[in-house]
């Protein structure tokens, strides 16, 4: 397992643009925050994050599957080792459904921060800047809440640090997965081991999203000097040779268990949008590996409103394994977004809409959860 680049350092990505970072009215407060989450350290282990690695090494060879579900956002009113079993739990059950060795990995233990298409949210002509996770503002809409607030990247250090110290306490096996979206956060918590390779310290496994997956961005320029295993969302607007590009610049090594290409097209534009990718991929020779998102592609805004369709996302499950079938590449793993929640809140394969409220996107209950799975190992 080597670096991806030579003579890198966590902050190079300060030298590109980077989207969607939080805007703090005190810098000077913002970096005393961040230099007390780096004196408290990072929060997994060069030993767990390599063992994650070996275990997606094996699932992109078709030997296990990966298994990477959890809430959209983690709220810092849960309590930590509570949600923390409930999310293990529920994986446990999940997995009970893949007939292979599953590595189960939660959307858990730093999940604090998301991505918004747009900065403000109006109400009623009001405008206020938008929610963008817990660990960057709050969700009540209001003035104070959504000012950006540099303590609650504490106070979310606090929390992840205490959600990942549970589970390895509990032996619950669940390795920790976050979207790698603030930069200054991911810095503070770099660490390099005595081989002077550099681990991303706030998780397991990281992945930068569809908004942020600029070749030259500064997400991609700090994804591209930790070891761990990393993610990449391939979305509708990814052409062939960008991906390419990408792979270059994070898997130059092209090693079995570093890149994860998580699909997330929309039953619409799955086969369409994936299949050149694939092909690309193939023709290149990388070792990536391919999972599926069937959540995010499949969002619709109904009256300002979210909604997805599990019809919706068994047809992309559906097309995704056969797409892998006919090319023969590994289908390698399910990224699901869950609640432990009893409350339904995403439309039923009944096509009963539940209107039930979420913070973020609409999850997938476990038994929802379920039937995308049961399809997928059906394909
Ligand atoms: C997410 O996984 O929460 C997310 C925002 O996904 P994407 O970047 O694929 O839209
Ligand atoms: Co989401």
């Amino acid at each position: 397992m080597s670096v991806a680049v030579q003579d890198w350092k966590p902050s190079d990505w300060r030298a590109r643009p980077a989207l969607q970072q939080p805007d703090f009215a005190d810098p000077a407060a913002a970096q005393r925050i961040l230099a007390d989450i780096a004196q408290r350290g990072p929060l997994v282990t060069a030993e767990e994050c390599a063992e994650l690695r070996l275990a997606c090494a094996a699932a992109a060879r078709g030997e296990s599957f990966i298994l990477q579900a959890g809430d959209c956002a983690e709220s810092l009113d849960a309590d930590p080792a509570q949600a923390a079993d409930a999310m293990a739990a529920l994986i446990r059950r999940l997995a009970g459904r893949v007939p292979q060795t599953v590595v189960p990995i939660g959307r858990i233990g730093g999940q604090f921060a998301k991505p918004r298409s747009a900065s403000e949210e109006v109400r009623e002509g009001r405008s206020l800047p938008v929610y963008r996770g817990d660990s960057i503002n709050r969700l009540a809409f209001e003035e104070s809440a959504r000012a950006h607030d540099p303590s609650l990247l504490g106070a979310a250090h606090r929390h992840s640090s205490a959600t990942i110290r549970h589970l390895r306490e509990s032996r619950s096996g669940l390795f920790a997965s976050h979207e790698a979206l603030v930069l200054a956060y991911e810095e503070a918590l770099c660490f390099p081991d005595p081989d002077r390779r550099w681990w991303a310290g706030s998780g397991h496994m990281l992945w930068i999203g569809e908004r942020t997956r600029q070749v030259d961005g500064a997400h991609v320029a700090f994804a591209a000097g930790i070891a761990n295993a990393v993610g990449v969302k391939c979305g509708p607007s990814l052409g062939s040779e960008e991906l390419l590009r990408l792979a270059d610049r994070l898997d130059p090594g092209r090693e079995p268990g570093r890149l994860l290409l998580i699909a997330r097209f929309g039953a619409d534009s799955v086969e369409r949008g994936l299949a050149p990718l694939i092909r690309a991929a193939r023709s290149e020779g990388l070792a990536a590996a391919w999972m599926l998102d069937p959540m995010h592609g499949n969002t619709r805004r109904i009256g300002g409103r979210k909604q997805r369709r599990v019809a919706d996302m068994l047809a992309e499950t559906k097309a995704f394994f056969a797409l892998c079938r006919s090319e023969g590449v590994v289908p390698a793993g399910l990224h699901l977004e869950v609640t432990t929640g009893e409350a339904a809140e995403c439309v039923g394969a009944d096509g009963i809409d539940p209107m039930a409220d979420f913070p973020c996107d609409p999850r997938l209950t476990a038994a929802q959860a379920e039937l995308v799975i049961d399809t997928a190992m059906r394909c």
